[in-house]
C-alpha cells in the first residue's frame, strides 16, 4: 500500500502547492483519476470531481476524509449540458478553474470487424469529444485569468482490440497540440500526457481479452513493465504523483508535445534514470582502405537490423521507439533507406548537408543503449546493445568522413 503523502513529500511537493487553484478532474472516481484527485487535493488545490458513476461520492469522503476539500458532480462528459451545468457548479462551489484534468475514459476491447457502432461510438463521444466540450467550456474562465493547465489523458501505444480507444487517444494527442497553439500565447498550457502503463481497474478490464491477442496470458500482461524501475505496471499513486509534478514544475517546458509519465518520474527523482553508457565514437578510421559502396551496402544493413529490431519490441513500446528513431535521426527507416538506395545508384545524387544527417544517424544510436537501459537491467543485454551500437557507428562515421 502506497503512501502517497509521503510520496508527494519525498518529491518535495509542497502542501500548499495548489492552494490557488480549483482543480477539474474527470471520471476521478477510480484509478489514475481518484489518485490524481487525492494528490492534488494534499497539495492544497480544492478539486472538483467530475465522474459519471456514484464512485465519485466515495472519492469526495476519502478526500474529505483525508483533510482535503473535494465536491463530487455527476457528470456525463460526453453531454453538453452536463458539462455546462459542471461549469457553473465549479463556480457556485470554488470559484474558476485553473487545472483540467481530462481523464474520463470507454475502454472496451474489440476487434475493427466484430465491434457494434455504439462501442465506438461511446468510446469517442467520451473520450474524444468529452475532452473537447470541457477544454471548450472551462477555456473561458483560464483565459480571463490569464493561466491555466490542461492535462489531456493520452496513450502513445497502438493496440489490437482496442482501435477505438487508441483512435480516441491518437485523437486527443493532435487535438491538444492544436490546442495549445491556440491557447498558450494567452497563458493557458494543454498537455497531452502518457502517464505509462498504470495497475487501475480499467486497464485489468481489458487485460483478459487482450493478452491473447498480443501472446500473452492476462496475468503475464498485467504483469508487463515499461521502465526497468518497474516490476510490474506503474502504480496508480505513481502516476498521479507524475501529473501533479508535471503540472507544478514541468508544464512550462511542453509545447504540445506527448509528456511520458516515466520521463516525469525521472526527472522528479522518483525513477532512476538509465545509466548512462556512452558509445565511443572516436574509433580509427583507414580511409585508404574504405570503399563507399560497401559502406552503404553495410549502412543499408543496419537500417534493416534496426526495422527489425523495432518488429520484435513489445507491441507497446514499437511506436514510440520508431517515432524516437524520426525524431532523432531526422527521417523514418523507410527515408533513410531511399537516402541510401539514391547513393547506391549515384553517389553524386548526395545532398549538400549528406554529414550532417549521418551525424544524426550516429547521435540516435549513441543514445540507444541509454534508452535500452530504461527496459532492461540485463547487464549482458545492454553490453550487447553497446556493441551493436559500436559497431554501427563505426560505419556511420566512416561514411560521414567521406562525404564531409
Ligand atoms: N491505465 C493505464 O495504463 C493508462 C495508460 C495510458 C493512458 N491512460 C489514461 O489515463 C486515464 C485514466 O485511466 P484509468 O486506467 O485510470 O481509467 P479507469 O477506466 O480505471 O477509470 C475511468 C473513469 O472514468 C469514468 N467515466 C467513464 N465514462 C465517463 C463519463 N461519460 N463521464 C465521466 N466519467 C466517466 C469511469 O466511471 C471511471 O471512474 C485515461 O484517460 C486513460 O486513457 C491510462
Amino acid at each position: 500500500m502506497i503512501n502517497l503523502s509521503t510520496l508527494l513529500d519525498y518529491l518535495a511537493l509542497s502542501p500548499t502547492c495548489f492552494t490557488e487553484d480549483v482543480v477539474v478532474i474527470t471520471g476521478a472516481g477510480r484509478g489514475i483519476g481518484l489518485q490524481t484527485a487525492r494528490a492534488f487535493a494534499l497539495l492544497g488545490a480544492r478539486v472538483i470531481l467530475a465522474e459519471l458513476s456514484a464512485s465519485g461520492k466515495e472519492a469526495e469522503k476519502l478526500i474529505l476524509a483525508e483533510g482535503g476539500k473535494a465536491v463530487f458532480i455527476q457528470t456525463d462528459v460526453s453531454n453538453p449540458q452536463d458539462v455546462q451545468r459542471l461549469v457553473e457548479q465549479t463556480h457556485q462551489h470554488f470559484g474558476p478553474a485553473t487545472i483540467l484534468i481530462n481523464n474520463a475514459i470507454v475502454i472496451q476491447e474489440s476487434s475493427v470487424l466484430e465491434m457494434p457502432l455504439n462501442v465506438w461510438d461511446q468510446t469517442i463521444a467520451v473520450n474524444l469529444r468529452g475532452t473537447f466540450l470541457t477544454c471548450q467550456a472551462f477555456l473561458p474562465d483560464m483565459l480571463a485569468q490569464q493561466r491555466g493547465t490542461i492535462l489531456n489523458m493520452v496513450s502513445t501505444d497502438a493496440m489490437p482490440g482496442l482501435s477505438a480507444y487508441i483512435a480516441s487517444k491518437q485523437g486527443i494527442t493532435g487535438f491538444s497540440q492544436s490546442l495549445d497553439l491556440e491557447v498558450n500565447p494567452a497563458g493557458v498550457r494543454v498537455v497531452p500526457f502518457a502517464p505509462g502503463m498504470v495497475d487501475t481497474p480499467g486497464i485489468r478490464s481489458v487485460a483478459q481479452g487482450l493478452a491473447p491477442r498480443l501472446g500473452l496470458l492476462a496475468e503475464q500482461f498485467l504483469n508487463l513493465s515499461l521502465h526497468a524501475g518497474y516490476d510490474g505496471l506503474m502504480p496508480a499513486e505513481h502516476a498521479a504523483a507524475a501529473a501533479v509534478y508535471l503540472v507544478a514544475h514541468l508544464a512550462d517546458e511542453f509545447h504540445g508535445q506527448v509528456v511520458n509519465g516515466y520521463e516525469v518520474l525521472e526527472r522528479a527523482g522518483l525513477l532512476k534514470t538509465p545509466q548512462e553508457q556512452p558509445v565511443t565514437t572516436d574509433l580509427p578510421l583507414n580511409k585508404s582502405t574504405l570503399n563507399m559502396q560497401d559502406l552503404l551496402q553495410e549502412l543499408s544493413a543496419i537500417l534493416q537490423e534496426t526495422d527489425n529490431e523495432f518488429n520484435q519490441l513489445p507491441i507497446f513500446v514499437r511506436p514510440m521507439a520508431r517515432q524516437g528513431f524520426n525524431t532523432k535521426s531526422g527521417k523514418s527507416l523507410l527515408e533513410w533507406q531511399r537516402l541510401v538506395g539514391a547513393l547506391m545508384g549515384s553517389e553524386n545524387s548526395a545532398p549538400a548537408n549528406l554529414a550532417a544527417q549521418l551525424q544524426a544517424l550516429i547521435t540516435y544510436y549513441q543514445e540507444v543503449p541509454q534508452e535500452t537501459a530504461r527496459f532492461t537491467r540485463d547487464a549482458q543485454v545492454l553490453q550487447q546493445v553497446t556493441d551493436t551500437c559500436q559497431q554501427r557507428i563505426t560505419v556511420i562515421k566512416q561514411l560521414a568522413n567521406l562525404f564531409s
